[in-house]
This record gives structure tokens, C-alpha cells and sequence, in this order.
């Protein structure tokens, strides 16, 4: 007989209680078959617990089935089933055409594991699952079931929500009929008497006939099983194709004729959210954005490595909202700490005043932060750290003994993105965002980008080579008027994802101390994990005269940088005030208590959750995809370097030939991916792979079959 645990506790999350619950189902006299996780726990736990068990039943002896049932309940749309026998797993989802419709696995594949017809007959949810296994258990091959599945899939519907007019769910799925099933919740009954109107993706329907569960005969809309689906089902066994709908098309039950709610009381509902992107629209001018263009998504939540639109529709952050996020979007730990300083003072200057949250933050940087580096600058981004090095380097050299005023110059490598501002785009090198402005700011000294297209051939090495060699030739042309070398260590993520080769960065540092040039560390991207250190130049053991945090510094949560220099640096500063050595430079927000407390409980996160010893399994997988991606008729070179990947779109693979730039292919691709379930933003043609670190391993599948839709969507129609 299967042994059936139910789980009805609150699941906390991390190795813990993956350990408790091991002991808990390991130290049974039999192991469970069967571990279904009550469906009435928050979304979140669930999540969580699905992870969590399947996790602990690794731990089982082979020849064991264990069986995984999530069962998501009326509304929280995550359905989900893992089963592991012997050495191979399984995904089970509730009816195995969803996840096809989900774009999740190939259709055959899927097909090929749906539930047995009999027992589909009750069609979702544990009514489904719990025949299923105990099937499974009593002997039926794996083979019938279907192929082992290579990853753990998660299922992710959208959450249904209430809007100003009634329920607005989508659809989640298409039957091999055309008929639509939805996301709307079960117990609609009496509200679709009450409905005014059914609108499929902004069609009235009016010819439903078919009928399911308890719904009665001559319901427009049918209900189907007890666990929360409805299919709108056109005619008994045919698509009525004048839908034209599928997956993501929104299905509205309008059975509020009362008057539309404000905005502001219901901002995620169909009319509130149409106002709101009309107002977004009218009113937000968008950062790296043509207006004219550009088409509103509103996103109102986040999970993880989710964010969720205020339609319900979920999509996972591949761009970890521009590259910052890093343990996943409300975070319990950061969100707590958050909570508790608020609880305290939000922000008080720094401006010649302190708090306590800072001074631990800055003094918790200077310890992970490379040798050498011992004071703390805080700024308020990326850029502002970058300029505040900039101008202390400048400054520096007035200030040292002997002062040396004819330092003014700066080096930069080519490509190079350092911000927006002024200051920074004096420094940067990527045209297309710096040209027009080069009448407003001074000029850097230029040196190739060894992580640049290499078009004669030539190895990384002799890349890296080169580029030293003209370091040296340039610290001997312009010798005694150079303050500063500024570099995006390992790799230049903006510029396209360049990755340097080995050793480049030491050989910067070699050349930058022989000619006392001071060295500024560009970490605003790459910092706090990004490419597998805490920091990329560990990597290389170098340490800079500069390092620049910003973005991952609140893990995502919060406006913050910080400019950390040396103890050199900072004493040649020092003096009576009536000296005018001190830094006149300043940000109204720097050195934030929020901002410190989220950046402080963060690096707190990173040690407990073990984040970077974790790191190598998601880089690892990241690669495996990136290999299927490579192979895309249109995917020209692909540059992997941590949790980060750059794939390029071309016209012609064997050339490298790119596209016409004006065909936005990149762009293209990043809004077909939408379609997929994913955000993600491209550089150029590149489409870029930058997700959260704490990304699971099914979701970075996800996430690299939305991009890979994305590419071909862009490129093979
Ligand atoms: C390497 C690097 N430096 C600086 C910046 C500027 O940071 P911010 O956008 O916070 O001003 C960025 C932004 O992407 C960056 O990637």
C-alpha cells in the first residue's frame, strides 16, 4: 500500500528544514509514496515546500517511487508534481498538455506524460494525482507514464484577479479540440448567472454550449473538476477558431455592471490597469526608451525570481530587474529588515552625520571588500559612483605629495559603460549612448577591449596581449598626465557582455602600479556574485585603488552605491578644513539607513543561504542551455562568464554577418520572450541571460526556452 504524508505545516525555507524533513521521512519505518503538501498553504509555501520535498526525497533509496503532489487550490494556480523513481524523475503535471501550453516542454513530450484518459476524468488536481500514484505505485511501468522529464518543471499560471468589472483570469491552455481552459476559479456559479458579458481576449462569447462538472447544462461557461479551472469550450469536440486564442489571451467574466472602481482602489484590474498604462504612457518618460514606441507592462509584483503584471500574468526576471536583483524579489530577510529600519528613521544625511545602520554597512563592506579598500564613499547609483571615483582620483593627484596637477587624463577601455552622467559617459565608449554628447565632456584615452570581436583570428591570450601592450604605450605617451585607469574587471557587461581573457586584469593592475596610475574597479554590474565571486576581481586577486558598488549592493531592493579607495587615497584628503582638501562632493541620499539595513541583511543572506558555494550548479546549467542556444540558425557568438550570458542575433551565422541595426532584432526577441514568460533586455543584438542569483534550476530552464522562443520568434518568421 503507498504511504501518504500529508504536509500541513508552514514551510519555512532553506537547508534547515530541508534537513527536518528528510529526518522526518527518512526515519519512517517504510519511506512515503506519496507526499502531498495541503493545498490550502499560502502560494508561497507551496512553492517553497514542492522545492523542498523533492529535495529531501532525493535522499531516498533508489527503486522508490516518491511522488510530489502540489495541489495548488481554488485560485493559487501553481500546480505542480514532481516524482522520482529509482534514479529518474518525473513531471507530472495535472493534466501534461498544460505544460505544453505553457510553452514549457515540447508538445510530444508533454502529450506523452499526460494523466491516464480515465483518470483524467475528474482532470485536475488531487482527485487526479493521488489515482496516479497510487497506479504508479502498483506497478505500472514508468513507460506508460511516459519519458523521464530531464528537469524539475514548474508549472506557473498567472494568478486570476478581481478587476473593476468582475474576474480576469487567461488562458492557460488549449485542448486538443481548441477548446479553452482557464485560470478562472471554480464557484463561479452563481456569479456567471449574474454575468453581463464573457469576453476571450476582448471577444464576446456567446456560443458556448459545452458544459462540464457541476456547472448545469446551458452554462456559457463551464466549470471543470472541483480545483479551480473553467473551460470555455466553443462547440462538443471543435475549436471554434474565430477566437484566435491560446495561452495569455484574457478571458473577463463581466458581471459588475456597478460603477468602475477608482484607480487607485483597484490598480490591478482591467479598467484601473487600461488607465494606468494610458497614464504611463501619457506621463513616464522611460529610461533607454523611444516613447513613441513604446508599449506599457506594468508590473505590480514580485516573487523570487518572479514578477508578476497587473494582469496576473507572471514572468520570470532574466534581466534581474536590471541586473540588480540578487536573492529574489521579496525576500522575506530583506524585507524585515526593511520593515525594522523604517521602524526606526528612514534616512538621515550623511553630510557630516551618521547613523548606526550605515557605519556596520560600510564597516561589513570593508571587510568582503579586496584588501586595501577601507573607506566608503556611499552615492546613490551606479554612475554617481563612478563620478565620485572619477573626481577623488582627479583630486588626489592636486593633493599628493608632490602634487601632480598635470594628472587630468583618464583611460578607459573601449566599449566601456560607466553611467550616464556626464563624468561617467567621458569615459565610456559605447557610441550609441555617448557620441552625441562628447561636446559636453572631456575625452578618456582609449584601449581595445580584449573581450571585443576578435576578426583576424587572434587567441584570447594574444587579444589580452595586445591590449596590455597598448596600456604600456599609452602610459608612456601620455607618462605623468594620467590619474586614473577605470575598467569593468572580467567582464564588460553593458558593452555586450565582453569577457576578458585570463589574466588581463592582472596585467592592468602590473602596469597601472608600476606607473603609479591609480586603478578604478567598475563592480556597479558585476559585484555580489555576478560572476561567481563576491566580487570579479578576486578572481584575478586583485585589488584596486577604487572599487564602485552599486545595483546587487541592496540586492535589488534599493537606490544605493558606494565609491570604496584606500587608505592612500583617502589620507591625502585629509587636513584642516581652512586646507580645502576635503571632497566637495556629495548625494543627498548616500549612506541611506533603508538602503544600509537591506544592503547589510543581504550580505547576511549571502553567508546563510550559502549563495556563492551554490553558485556553480546554476553557472553549470546556465552553460548546458547556452549550448542548445549556440546552435539557433540566427545566434552568432554566445559569452557565458557566471550567472551571465550574452547570445548574439545575426543574419548570417557562418559570417556573423548582423543584422541591419535598425530591424531591432534584439528588442524583438526580448518582447517575443514576454510571450514566454520571461523579461529579459537585450544590448544591441545581444539578447542577455541575467537572472536573480537565487533562480532555481527549473526556472533557469524556463527561462532559456522563453528566450530561446524569443530568439527564434525574432529571427526564423
Ligand atoms: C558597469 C556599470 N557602471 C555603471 C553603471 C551605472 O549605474 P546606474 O544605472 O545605477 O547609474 C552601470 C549600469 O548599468 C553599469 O553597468
Amino acid at each position: 500500500m503507498p504511504r501518504t504524508v500529508t504536509l500541513t505545516t508552514d514551510f519555512g525555507s532553506g537547508s534547515d528544514y530541508v534537513a527536518q524533513l528528510k529526518a522526518v521521512l527518512l526515519g519512517a519505518a517504510a519511506p512515503p509514496t506519496i507526499v502531498d503538501i495541503a493545498h490550502d498553504l499560502p502560494a508561497h509555501d507551496i512553492r517553497a515546500a514542492a522545492r523542498l520535498v523533492g529535495q529531501a526525497c532525493l535522499g531516498f533509496p533508489p527503486g522508490t517511487l516518491h511522488l510530489v503532489v502540489v495541489d495548488p487550490g481554488v485560485g493559487t494556480g501553481r500546480p505542480l508534481v514532481w516524482a522520482r523513481l529509482g534514479d529518474q524523475e518525473f513531471l507530472c503535471p495535472d493534466n501534461g498538455v498544460l505544460t505544453a501550453a505553457r510553452g514549457r516542454l515540447p508538445l510530444a513530450e508533454a502529450r506523452a506524460i499526460a494523466v491516464p484518459a480515465a483518470a483524467a476524468a475528474t482532470f485536475h488536481g488531487r482527485d487526479v494525482l493521488a489515482p496516479l500514484a497510487v497506479r504508479l505505485i502498483d506497478g505500472l511501468a514508468p513507460a506508460t507514464i511516459g519519458p523521464p522529464v530531464a528537469a524539475l518543471v514548474e508549472l506557473c499560471w498567472p494568478q486570476p484577479h478581481e478587476s473593476s468589472t468582475g474576474i480576469v483570469g487567461e488562458v492557460v491552455h488549449v485542448d486538443a479540440f481548441g477548446n479553452l481552459v482557464t485560470n478562472l476559479p471554480a464557484g463561479l456559479g452563481p456569479r456567471l448567472e449574474a454575468a453581463g458579458r464573457i469576453r476571450v481576449g476582448g471577444q464576446d462569447v456567446t456560443t458556448i454550449v459545452r458544459t462540464y462538472g457541476d456547472a448545469p447544462p446551458g452554462t456559457p461557461v463551464a466549470l471543470v473538476g472541483s480545483q479551480g479551472c473553467i473551460e470555455v469550450a466553443v462547440v462538443e469536440g471543435r475549436a471554434d477558431h474565430r477566437l484566435a486564442a491560446g495561452p495569455g489571451t484574457v478571458v473577463a467574466i463581466d458581471d459588475r455592471a456597478a460603477a468602475p472602481a477608482s484607480a487607485l482602489q483597484c490598480a490591478a484590474g482591467g479598467g484601473a490597469a487600461d488607465r494606468l498604462r494610458q497614464w504611463d504612457r501619457e506621463h513616464v518618460w522611460h529610461a533607454f526608451t523611444q516613447m513613441q514606441e513604446y508599449e506599457p507592462l506594468l508590473i505590480e509584483r514580485g516573487e523570487g525570481a518572479w514578477l508578476v503584471d497587473t494582469e496576473g500574468r507572471r514572468y520570470l526576471d532574466g534581466s534581474a530587474s536590471m541586473w540588480c536583483n540578487v536573492h529574489g524579489h521579496r525576500h522575506p530577510r530583506l524585507d524585515a529588515a526593511l520593515a525594522a529600519q523604517a521602524a526606526k528613521v528612514a534616512h538621515t544625511t550623511n553630510l557630516g552625520l551618521s547613523n548606526p545602520t550605515t557605519v556596520e554597512f560600510a564597516r561589513r563592506l570593508v571587510e568582503i571588500a579586496p584588501a586595501g579598500l577601507e573607506k566608503v564613499f556611499f552615492t546613490g547609483d551606479g554612475s554617481s559612483a563612478c563620478e565620485a571615483a572619477l573626481k577623488m582620483a582627479f583630486q588626489f593627484w592636486l593633493q599628493a605629495a608632490p602634487p601632480q596637477p598635470a594628472r587630468t587624463r583618464f583611460i578607459a577601455i573601449g566599449d566601456a559603460y560607466h553611467g550616464d552622467t556626464l563624468g561617467a559617459i567621458g569615459v565610456g565608449g559605447v557610441d550609441r549612448f555617448t557620441a552625441m554628447f562628447a561636446p559636453l565632456t572631456f575625452e578618456a584615452l582609449r584601449l581595445p577591449s580584449p573581450g571585443g570581436p576578435r576578426p583576424h583570428g587572434e587567441t584570447p591570450a594574444a587579444a589580452a596581449a595586445g591590449a596590455l601592450a597598448a596600456l604600456e604605450r599609452l602610459l608612456e605617451e601620455y607618462r605623468g598626465t594620467v590619474a586614473a585607469l577605470i575598467m569593468e574587471p572580467i567582464v564588460q557587461v553593458a558593452g555586450g557582455v565582453l569577457v576578458h581573457p585570463p589574466g588581463f586584469l592582472r596585467g592592468v593592475r602590473e602596469i597601472t602600479r608600476a606607473h603609479d596610475v591609480l586603478l578604478i574597479l567598475d563592480e556597479v554590474a558585476v559585484g555580489f556574485g555576478r560572476t561567481g565571486t563576491m566580487f570579479a576581481c578576486e578572481q584575478e586577486g586583485v585589488a584596486p585603488d577604487f572599487l564602485c558598488l552599486a545595483k546587487g549592493l541592496t540586492a535589488g531592493y534599493l537606490p544605493a552605491a558606494a565609491t570604496l579607495a584606500t587608505a592612500r587615497v583617502w589620507n591625502a584628503f585629509l587636513g584642516s578644513h581652512a586646507d580645502r582638501r576635503t571632497f566637495f562632493h556629495g548625494h543627498t541620499y548616500g549612506g541611506n539607513p533603508l538602503a544600509a539595513a537591506v544592503g547589510l541583511e543581504s550580505l547576511a543572506v549571502f553567508r546563510d543561504e550559502r549563495v556563492l558555494e551554490r553558485l556553480p550548479a546554476a553557472i553549470d546549467r546556465l552553460r548546458g542551455h547556452l549550448v542548445g542556444l549556440a546552435a539557433l540558425d540566427h545566434v552568432g557568438d554566445v559569452r557565458q562568464c557566471g550567472l551571465l550570458a550574452g547570445i548574439d542575433l545575426v543574419a548570417d551565422k557562418a559570417s556573423r554577418r548582423p543584422y541591419p541595426w535598425q530591424e531591432n532584432r534584439g528588442t524583438r526577441a526580448c518582447l517575443a520572450a514576454r510571450r514566454h514568460g520571461a523579461i529579459l533586455r537585450q544590448l544591441g543584438d545581444a539578447v542577455v541571460i541575467m537572472p536573480p542569483l537565487c533562480i532555481a534550476p527549473a526556472e533557469l530552464d524556463l527561462l532559456c526556452a522563453a528566450a530561446e522562443a524569443g530568439i527564434r520568434a525574432a529571427t526564423e518568421q
